[in-house]
């Protein structure tokens, strides 16, 4: 059988730095697990603007389309904030959601125990943390038509549409309620229900579709009470379920919670391909984090991990997958640190490179 494919599209500022650890990770599973993938790369964000005066050629889309699996670095910065907006890099980022029709967003929130105290909460509140955000990714207001700016009587107007379809609703749900059967059973839906029309929809099309997951309880939360709870009692969650735009900022709300920006990982799946594996997009959650970029000081842990969930997602290498997560664990628990990850305490940090090192010797202590 031929390998699988994976398209690299590491983008701008840290994206590179961070994707060339995964390099060699994905180098060091063909090389000791016989895991090999036809990898391929290309550009995204402002690195395909530079060279094509497009945030994503047609010509990279049409790999990404094509592939088992891509993996993306970040996308943005500084340079690129007076672009028009119809070119800007997160466009690029924006056009491959959409025309992958990756609708499931699957943002982990896990404390490492080694970290806990980095987080801005209190050990007891994070320490153990593991909750899955499921954001829906492909619709709500970051599609909806219409959309713009216009005038009206001499004043500028600015438009964006929240839109919902029942059926954009339901099978996000469905992953959202697949994914809570294989871990704790609990759902929490977040909308605003009590002031949008969109949000009472999403509300009703949860419940529905909860008829056929009897074993998972299902509570439903307003988005805003949603983040009050988020840092004030983080462990009451398994899995939460929200919208495009809930679901972005309530993903960097419980990020934080971790401790570090730099350690959370993504899955954006899509439907099944004809190969039975899902269209699939794997990206850290963090951004392109231009005040570091090119010294060598990124942490490479939530792209590692994001790679970690392809393997387990798209791959059905769930053992390699925890083979992995369990390296990264144990070089955390060895007190290996990025300089994000710089207590008080202080001492030297790891470079990304570095963090890669000792990421690649635990895995092949793990043999
Ligand atoms: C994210 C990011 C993106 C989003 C940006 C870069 C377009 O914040 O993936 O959370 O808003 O979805
Ligand atoms: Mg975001």
């Amino acid at each position: 059988m031929a390998n699988p494919s994976l398209l690299i599209l590491a983008g701008d500022g840290i994206g590179p730095e961070v994707m060339n650890e995964v390099k060699r990770i994905i180098d060091w599973f063909g090389a000791k697990r016989d895991l090999t993938f036809d990898v391929s790369e290309d550009l995204v964000g402002g690195a395909a603007y530079d060279k094509h005066g497009v945030p994503l050629h047609d010509d990279t889309m049409a790999k990404a389309q094509s592939v088992d699996a891509v993996l993306l670095g970040a996308v943005g910065g500084p340079k690129y904030d007076d672009l028009d907006f119809s070119v800007k890099p997160e466009r690029g980022l924006l056009r491959l959601r959409k025309e992958m029709d990756l609708f499931a967003n699957l943002r982990p929130a896990q404390c490492f125990d080694a970290l806990a105290d980095f987080s801005s909460l209190k050990r007891d509140i994070v320490a153990g943390l593991d909750i899955m955000i499921v954001r829906e990714l492909t619709s709500g207001v970051y599609f909806g038509e219409p959309r713009g700016i216009h005038m009206e009587d001499n004043l500028r107007v600015g438009i964006n549409t929240q839109r919902y379809t029942e059926a954009e609703i339901e099978r996000g749900a469905r992953a959202a309620f697949d994914l809570a059967m294989k871990r704790g059973k609990k759902l929490c839906s977040m909308e605003k229900a009590n002031v949008m029309e969109s949000g009472i929809l999403w509300r009703d099309v949860v419940t529905e579709v909860h008829r056929d997951y009897p074993e998972v309880e299902l509570s439903h939360m307003y988005a805003d009470n949603g983040a009050m709870q988020l840092v004030r009692a983080p462990k009451q969650f398994d899995v939460i379920y929200t919208d495009n735009l809930f679901g972005d900022i309530l993903s960097d709300c419980a990020a934080m919670l971790t401790g570090s920006l730099g350690m959370l990982p993504s899955a954006s799946l899509g439907l099944p391909m004809a190969n039975g594996r899902p269209k699939a997009m794997y990206e850290p959650v963090h951004g392109s984090a231009p005040d570091i970029t090119g010294q060598g000081k990124a942490n490479p842990i939530a792209c590692i991990l994001s790679f970690a969930m392809a393997l387990r997602y798209s791959f059905d290498q769930g053992a390699e997958a925890d083979r992995l997560e369990a390296a990264i664990e144990k070089v955390l628990a060895d007190g290996a640190r990025t300089a994000d990850l710089m207590g008080p305490e202080g001492g030297t940090p790891l470079s990304t490179t570095q963090m890669g090192d000792v990421i690649l010797s635990a895995l092949d202590e793990s043999l």
